[in-house]
């Protein structure tokens, strides 16, 4: 039995027939198998590792190299996919060798961050992980944005096909990177699979030349849903743009459905907005993303509150030692234990000082949910250095 690395050609042959199995309908259709070559190009920069056996995968993952930001850092992560195993060799221990080699690769190559939607998150748990939220479907009737109809707003909106429209979604999705905690994009070589199955409208909102607002989407059907995806905003004047457009199809749907971020208030939006907001967390599919730390690297001089806190990193592969994190210039920094005048202590496990991290549990809750032992001194300084946010990945792999 042997680990390697496929390239482009065998993908076909290997990681592509065992994730075929794991994540479609079948047996599949000569049809549908024959559309494979074509999605060769999204995968052509990801790392993927096989485990093989006289000729046959046994078991496949693959790493996407994508961007994350981390509390205002833009820093390179690794998009976990494609984690298959063959059938008649499942729980035989393939991916708990797969995934630690595939993770060191790419921590290696010097991605500090690890992201995926678990089928299973305690299976992940394992490994290190930790939950995020899942962003919420917003639904409503066109009919209850009648008061934005004659609203004068600042700025135009743009309508366009994704196909032709791309490069500017490309290049505000690149401005959200920079602003918004926990958005991760995709390298380019897969994110152009949007613009090139082209089965969606670009509306963006824009004062002057700047783009300030922007939603993809579709519609089902006349008298059907007009099926919105994230709606990208940058301030209150681009959502009301977007919505005063969506307000425009009256006539023509039922309802509008879009997604926003997990802190996203929409029954604030407008007064008389009958709206139904839904989180649904479900397995293997619908699942809430997953992330964690695979390096202290991703920690150094992210904007941090005044706390002082020594850390003592267990059973990890990846994370591990003490550490003194200190936030009393403004940004955080990582001092080596010896020396440092005694300060509270806490023990985190990697998906504890993950938690922390990315803003999604407080010390407290890293204690009670087994993450840590954080004793209450040590949770007053992990508190004030990791002051809770509300990341929003946005990538869907
Ligand atoms: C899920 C899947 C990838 C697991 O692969 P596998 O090679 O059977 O996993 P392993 O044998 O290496 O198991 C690793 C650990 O997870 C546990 N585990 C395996 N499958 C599990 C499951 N469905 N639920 C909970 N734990 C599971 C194993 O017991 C083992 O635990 P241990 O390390 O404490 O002994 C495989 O069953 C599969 O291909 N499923 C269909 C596709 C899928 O769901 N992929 C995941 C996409 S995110």
């Amino acid at each position: 039995m042997v680990v390697r690395r496929v390239g482009p050609d065998d993908r076909l042959t290997t990681s592509f027939a065992l994730s075929a199995y794991a994540f479609e309908p079948s047996p599949l259709s000569p049809s549908r198998t024959a559309e494979f070559p074509r999605y060769l190009t999204y995968h052509q920069g990801n790392r993927t590792l096989i485990v093989e056996e006289d000729g046959t995968t046994l078991a496949a993952a693959s790493a996407i190299p994508m961007r994350q930001n981390l509390r205002g850092a833009v820093l390179p992560m690794a998009g976990v996919a494609g984690v298959a195993t063959h059938p008649l060799a499942r729980r035989q221990g393939h991916v708990r060798t797969l995934l630690p080699q595939l993770l060191d690769e790419m921590r290696d190559e010097g991605h500090p961050l690890t992201a995926l939607y678990p089928f299973r998150p305690s299976f992940y748990a394992k490994f290190g992980y930790v939950g995020l939220p899942k962003p919420r479907t917003v639904s409503f009737s066109p009919a209850d944005l009648g008061a934005l109809l004659g609203a004068d707003l600042p700025g135009e909106v743009g309508w366009e096909r994704i196909g032709t429209g791309y490069p500017v979604w490309r290049e505000f999705t690149e401005r959200v990177l920079r602003e918004r905690h926990g958005f991760a994009l995709f390298p380019d070589y897969r994110d152009v699979g949007l613009r090139d199955r082209d089965e969606r409208w670009l509306l963006t909102a824009r004062v002057g030349d700047r783009v300030t607002g922007a939603v993809t989407y579709r519609i089902d059907d006349h008298g059907g849903t007009l099926v919105a995806d994230d709606l990208l905003t940058t301030d209150p004047h681009a959502r009301m743009l977007l919505l005063q457009f969506f307000a425009r199809h009256v006539d023509q749907v039922d309802r509008i459905s879009v997604q926003v971020p997990a802190d996203e208030l929409p029954e604030l939006w407008l007064t008389d907005l009958a709206v139904h907001v839904e989180a649904r967390v479900a397995r293997p599919d619908g699942s809430a993303p997953m992330a964690r730390l695979l390096s202290l690297d991703a920690l150094a001089g992210l904007p941090a509150g005044p706390g002082r806190v020594r850390v003592e990193l267990t059973g990890d592969r990846w994370l591990a030692g003490s550490h003194v994190l200190d936030g009393s210039t403004g940004s955080l920094e990582l001092l080596g234990a010896p020396g440092v005048p005694p300060v509270p202590a806490a023990t985190l496990t990697a998906a504890g000082l993950s938690a922390l991290a990315y803003g999604v549990l407080d010390p407290v809750e890293v204690h009670l949910r087994g993450l840590g032992e954080v004793p209450p001194d040590a949770a007053v300084e992990l508190r004030r250095l990791f002051p809770r946010r509300v990341p929003y990945l946005f990538a869907d792999f």
